[in-house]
């Protein structure tokens, strides 16, 4: 009796222990997710030498210049938005802006027909480069540790080499040839790559030493300016030194909105995710999108019908305050918000308005690079930064080892023409000299009833807003772990084209059936990407859990 008393003991305890330690996640104290585990790792580990989130994005945001050129970069541009453990937040846009000898019609032949690839390949697509200005100003104003610690990982792995992953050895050798059409057969990237190579690039790790050393004038000025601006030039591009020491990052106020308890901390323009953002989570919070359950029929109807309606509106009216008035009092306005959904009908799909199809709609690949990072102290940080295209316009300086960027694409070349993610501007995206060019980047971090939840954002051209919308609403509204919100397939519409992109394979034939029926035009895209969401999300028992997307070679790295 006694035996067996002692035996049912043993069991409840042995049970306890280990629903116990199913139930309970490990608790850790923050952690970086990456497009790359150098990265992630390189973050971290200055977060466990007892750095803040600041000074781990420095280090990642030049760690991925190194180990991800494809998108990682210190000759593109980017948005910054942070919130600190005492709840203040901010932002910084380090966009790029056109060279001082840019015009409106820069890519216009003359009959003024847009010539292709002007502005997307070659020096002519280059802007001026605003991370490395960007990434020191923040370091200056909330980073704690120096700057050289920050840099040398970057410097190490520059110099010593990091082993190509098989996806990047796949993206190396697509591009090959037009690395060699742009920049001639001695380029470094010539030649083939195969998975676990150790790709070493000596002269970057020069260019980031004379960072280092001398801030941004070892950028814009000296040496490594003027290879820049040759190298641009001699592609046909209009970079001047002049607009290398011209540029400057700028602080902006966040575009904040709430949605049911949360608190949306997002970016504005020169960005247009923050308000597009803003527009569709409104236009779905008075439906019960929880009880219509994740990605079912009714759930995409809606979620497509206000991206229809919001990205319209970024065609029409969004580019550089500075240059543009934009009515913003009117487009974040809750009755206006709220009338685009007067039309909304659950039996038949809205047509979007025929201004211009966009024909020459096409995803050239899902590269731009995103990362989220928190410190133990609660300080948060959701970058994303880009050269536009994958690996920009193709210019590769070969004395400095960096790609140069294709962001002027991101203008509109001649209004109502798509660019190369298919999206339609106007004249307030006009090219004119030191203007910005509209962005879809989304970083993004978000309170619950105050306290942080989820800092995301993602890569994907036009697909990162509503790859960020997709994700908020996985978690928030159909509860799904951070990873399962990550991992979840994704759907996209943006006003023009009038068809929604499906990741491929990913939904119910039947599903696309029905949508059809109702007026619903779909295609399931080539490449399986529509973004690549990285994410940390606090629950409301103060547990941090990291969301690395599967797509890539995404990373999540925790203490
Ligand atoms: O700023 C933008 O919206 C684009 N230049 C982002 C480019 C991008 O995400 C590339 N990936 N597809």
């Amino acid at each position: 009796m006694k035996n067996t008393r002692t035996f049912l003991k043993l069991c409840f305890f042995t049970f306890s222990l280990i629903f116990i330690s199913c139930r309970t996640p490990t608790k850790i104290n923050g952690g970086v997710v990456s497009a790359m585990p150098y990265a992630s790792e390189v973050g971290v580990k200055i977060l466990e030498k007892g750095g803040n989130a600041f000074d781990a994005m420095v280090a990642t945001n030049f760690a991925l210049a190194v180990v991800y050129p494809v998108a990682g970069n210190i000759t593109g541009g980017g948005f910054f938005v942070y919130r600190n453990a005492d709840g203040s937040s901010g932002t910084l846009d380090y966009r790029e802006q056109a060279p001082e000898k840019a015009h409106k019609d820069l890519y216009l032949d003359e009959a003024g027909n847009v010539i292709q690839d002007k502005s997307t390949v070659g020096g002519l697509a280059v802007g001026v480069p605003g991370t490395v200005a960007g990434t020191l100003e923040i370091h200056q104003k909330l980073g704690t540790m120096p700057m050289h610690e920050l840099i040398q990982p970057a410097i190490y792995l520059a110099e010593n080499g990091y082993a190509v992953t098989e996806k990047q050895a796949r993206s190396f050798n697509t591009y090959r040839e037009q690395f060699i059409e742009v920049n001639g057969a001695d380029t470094f990237y010539a030649h083939e790559f195969k998975a676990g190579d150790i790709l070493k690039n000596p002269p970057l790790a020069k260019v980031l030493r004379e960072i280092a050393t001398n801030g941004i004038e070892g950028f814009n000025s000296g040496w490594v300016a003027e290879a820049m601006v040759s190298g641009v030039q001699k592609s046909g591009g209009i970079l001047t030194q002049k607009d290398l020491v011209n540029y400057k990052p700028k602080w902006r106020d966040p575009l904040t909105f709430y949605y049911k308890d949360l608190k949306v901390i997002s970016m504005g323009l020169p960005s247009s995710g923050g308000i597009c953002l803003n527009q569709m989570m409104k236009m779905i919070e008075p439906y019960d999108i929880q009880g219509m359950g994740h990605n079912s029929q009714k759930s995409i109807q809606l979620m497509i019908e206000a991206e229809r309606r919001s990205y319209a509106d970024r065609s029409e009216f969004l580019g550089d305050p500075d240059f543009v008035k934009v009515p913003l009092n009117i487009l974040l306005d809750s009755v206006y918000i709220s009338s685009k959904m007067n039309n909304f009908d659950w039996n038949r799909a809205t047509p979007s308005s025929e201004i211009k199809p966009g024909e020459s709609y096409f995803f050239e690949s899902d590269e731009t690079t995103h990362f989220s990072i928190l410190d133990d102290q609660g300080n948060a940080v959701s970058v994303t930064t880009t050269l536009n295209g994958a690996f920009g316009s193709k210019v590769f300086i070969d004395e400095l080892g960096v790609f140069m960027n294709n962001e002027m694409d991101d203008f509109s070349s001649k209004p109502g023409v798509p660019n190369m993610f298919g999206l339609i501007g106007n004249l307030a995206n006009a090219i004119e000299p030191k203007k910005r060019m509209l962005s879809s980047m989304t970083p993004t971090i978000i309170e619950k009833k105050g306290e942080l939840f989820l800092i995301l954002g993602s890569p994907g051209g036009s697909t990162i807003i509503t790859s960020v919308f997709q994700t908020i609403l996985n978690v928030y509204e159909h509860k799904l772990s951070i990873q399962q919100s990550v991992d979840a397939s994704r759907f996209h519409h943006q006003w023009l084209p009038d068809s929604i992109t499906f990741e491929p394979n990913k939904f119910d034939p039947k599903l696309l059936h029905n949508l059809n029926d109702i007026g619903y035009n779909s295609e399931e895209k080539k490449s399986k990407i529509i973004g690549k969401v990285d994410a940390i999300l606090v629950d409301d028992d103060g547990i941090i859990t990291l969301g690395a997307d599967y797509r890539g070679d995404d990373t999540a790295k925790a203490y």
